[in-house]
């Protein structure tokens, strides 16, 4: 007998993939009206199993069923027309339509055969608000920066007023402001009887959102439990032992100053940037979305233009706009945008892992394989990269484990300035401890870190200082023992002087 309410089952599904079984006889279940979250480790099978839904991949075995009826999904289309809507995990917009051809691609709009650009236009400008971002439908999504493509994929799904909304990792890259959006959002299709499937790496999120939780460990689920299950519990559920701490900052000895940045400034984008990092530091750069902090650590890395002012690495000015200038010096740059700036998709984990390493050996004119090899094998097994080995694609590894491919390739390259942006996105609770223990590692070797984070739990656990932007300016900086979250917001919100020094935080 199925249950009215039932919207969709899977019973044992199967999925395996060239040196892994990605699911091993999964069931999972949902219903009307409720939000059922997806939890697991980085690589445990989640997005696998969605796109099972979506018509991304088919199964190996198990069954789908929908309204009771067991259905086949041979695509995008299939699960359309079930009523089954899908935001991926890694974003899936075409970058030169614009907003609104991409909201209703394939669907545009037709008045006597031609695509209604007008109708178009205005659809998606209700279907933005109602998401409450702000931008064009006309605007190309080249031009957006991260956090509004995603609110755009949300629009998009919104789009197809489905009967079932996946949602693969949605706040991942949102602030806490639009995930109060987005929430907002999710519980008003909850209202009106839409079943929500949620995926998320943010514990805090479940409580908040979610009516029950399935857990899934290696490909097989482990336990279904409500959503009001404590997070300790889930965390043992999910990587099978508690984690006793979870931002294990060992402060290291500080000495001379690594990076100094001297009157930073770029027209209308940031202005008169001025901080140091020493070496065994740790500073955290915390601030709203839009208050310029990764515009002012691309200019750093040189991958950007500045105005005015002067970057120094141990005392040493680095000609502006010149990444090879800045990697010579020995800074690194974990970029936001992982699939962007970060990786070679179609190169293999030892490749990607040693794109860095490799460009200062062959400058030095030899390139020693074996001891690349050994690194890779070393730093993929410190991070617990799931794979089936040092040669897959790093486009076929999960989302977590592509970050930290990124995030392995910088501390493989000797960085004796590292600079992280948002490096734990999408990062399950455990694999974060241990890049937390690698930044300990780096500092203590005489290493200096800079982090931006919107993350402010992890801002505040593992930075020796915090310095805080709003609107293009540092608005203060809060040494770790007066940085709490209400000092940090109060900052981040203010209206930074444009005279002198900027403020002490009090
Ligand atoms: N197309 C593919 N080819 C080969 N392996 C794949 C492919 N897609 C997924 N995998 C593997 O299947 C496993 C499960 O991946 P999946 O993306 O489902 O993990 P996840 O739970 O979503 O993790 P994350 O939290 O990091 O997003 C991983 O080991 C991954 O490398
Ligand atoms: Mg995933």
């Amino acid at each position: 007998m199925s249950n009215p309410d039932e919207l969709l089952r899977i019973e044992g599904i199967r999925k395996t993939f060239p040196g892994v079984v990605a699911l091993d006889g999964v069931d999972f279940d949902l219903r009307r009206g409720e939000v059922h979250v997806l939890l697991g480790e980085n690589g445990a099978g989640k997005s696998t199993l969605i796109k099972m839904l979506s018509g991304a991949y088919r199964p190996d075995g198990g069954r789908i069923l929908v309204g009771g009826e067991e259905v086949r999904i041979h695509g995008a289309q299939d699960s359309e027309r079930l009523g089954i809507a899908t935001i991926y995990q890694e974003f899936n917009l075409v970058p030169d339509l614009t907003v609104a051809e991409n909201i209703f691609l394939g669907r545009q709009p037709r008045r006597l055969g031609m695509i209604d650009r007008k109708r178009m236009e205005a659809d998606a400008e209700v279907l933005l608000a109602r998401v409450g971002v702000n931008v064009s439908p006309r605007a190309r999504v080249r031009e957006l920066g991260i956090a509004r493509l995603q609110m755009v994929e949300i629009a998009k799904a919104l789009s197809l007023d489905a009967r079932v909304l996946i949602m693969d990792e949605p706040t991942a890259v949102l602030t806490s402001e639009e995930v109060e959006k987005l929430f907002a959002i999710v519980r008003a299709l909850r209202e009106d009887g839409v079943g929500i499937v949620f995926i998320t790496h943010h514990l805090e999120e479940i409580a908040a959102l979610g009516d029950r939780v399935t857990v899934l460990r290696d490909g097989r689920s482990v336990g279904q439990v409500p959503a009001s299950t404590s997070e300790d519990e889930l965390v043992r559920l999910m990587v099978g032992r508690s984690i006793e701490q979870q931002y294990p900052r060992e402060r290291a000895d500080t000495g001379a100053a690594l990076l100094t940045v001297e009157g930073l400034t770029s027209d209308g984008v940031f202005h008169d940037i001025s901080f140091q990092v020493h070496a065994g530091e740790v500073v955290g750069i915390a601030g709203l979305v839009g208050a310029g902090r990764t515009e002012v650590v691309r200019a750093v890395f040189g991958a950007d233009p500045y105005d005015k002012g002067d970057v120094k690495v141990a005392g040493e000015r680095l000609r502006r706009h010149d990444v090879n200038a800045a990697m010579t010096a020995g800074i690194g740059l974990v970029p936001e945008d992982r699939k962007g700036q970060g990786l070679v998709l179609d190169a293999s984990v030892e490749e990607n892992l040693g794109l860095v390493t490799m460009r200062s050996a062959t400058r030095a004119g030899l390139v020693d394989l074996k001891a690349q090899h050994v690194a890779a094998e070393r730093i993929a097994g410190q991070l617990g990269v799931r794979m089936a080995g040092l040669g897959q694609h790093v486009r076929t590894l999960s989302g977590g484990n592509q970050q930290k491919v990124v995030i392995g390739k910088w501390l493989l390259a000797d960085t004796r300035v590292l600079i992280l942006d948002e490096p734990t996105r999408g990062i399950d609770v455990g694999a974060k401890v241990e890049i937390y223990q690698l930044i300990n590692e780096l500092t203590a070797a005489g290493a200096a870190v800079l982090m931006i984070s919107s993350d402010l739990p992890e801002v505040l656990g593992m930075s020796d200082r915090v310095l805080v932007m709003a609107q293009g300016r540092i608005a203060g900086e809060l040494a770790a023992d007066e940085a709490t979250q209400d000092a940090v917001m109060a900052l981040a919100v203010s209206t930074p002087t444009t005279e002198g020094e900027a403020p002490r935080g009090r």
